[in-house]
């Protein structure tokens, strides 16, 4: 499973790429704004620090102007990836998008016929959100399952791009689930190589050979 990092903070996402484990990122304009700074030149260090595809999604709501948006964007790097919402406009603008050639994002999914709708569209991505399923007292993982199934039944290529990640339990499940990538935020992806036993047994370990007063180097 591919691994991006839901953020757009440049630092950290730069500082998270030495882990050699980034496959990509996602942005949207909350993370943006949370963020701070100029939309373009964050879009331009991150894109510089990550080889992979970097959502960037757009603000307008009409085809038109989603298509000039999205346009603009794919000029800033190679690795963008045009971030659209669910919406009749934006299902519209990722197959002209896709047919110029232009990878595309489709965002705010919540439903396995929307998911349909997109590949479709010949998205190369679809975006569905489990946490905000799983907030509102849904079960955001059977939605991965239920695109999974349906992808898998059509052949259709676009990639399940599990988002609104909360925890390293939906890491494991969307994994599990067939999910081709994840889009985690730092900190989840942090807590993702953490056990208690990992850090146990190497504290004897090392106390051990401490023990045998030996170096290697
Ligand atoms: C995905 O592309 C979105 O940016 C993101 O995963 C939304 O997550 P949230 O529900 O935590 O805001």
């Amino acid at each position: 499973m591919q691994i991006f990092i839901d953020s757009a903070d440049a630092k950290e996402l730069a500082a998270l790429a030495v882990t050699g484990l980034v496959d990509g990122v996602t942005t949207n304009p909350s993370l943006v704004a949370k963020a701070g700074g100029d939309f373009f030149e964050t879009l331009k260090a991150i894109c510089a620090s990550v080889s992979g595809p970097i959502s960037a999604e757009v603000v307008a709501q009409d085809y038109e102007g989603m298509l000039a948006e999205g346009r603009k964007l794919r000029t800033l790097a190679d690795n963008i990836v045009v971030k659209l919402p669910l919406t009749p406009e934006g299902l519209r603008a990722c197959k002209t998008l896709e047919d110029e050639g232009h990878p595309c994002n489709v965002t705010l999914c919540f439903s396995a016929v929307q998911a349909l709708l997109a590949a479709k569209a010949g998205a190369t991505f679809i975006s569905p959100f489990l946490g905000r399923l799983d907030d509102g007292g849904q079960d955001g993982m059977q939605l991965i399952r239920e695109i999974r199934a349906i992808y898998d039944n059509y052949d259709y290529p676009t990639l399940i791009l599990a988002a609104s990640i909360r925890t390293a339990a939906h890491v494991r499940d969307a994994a599990l689930a067939g999910a081709d990538c994840a889009t985690i935020p730092p900190a989840v992806f942090k807590s993702l190589y953490k056990h208690h036993l990992t850090d146990s047994g190497l504290a004897a370990f090392l106390k051990d050979w401490a023990a045998t007063g030996q170096k290697i180097l």
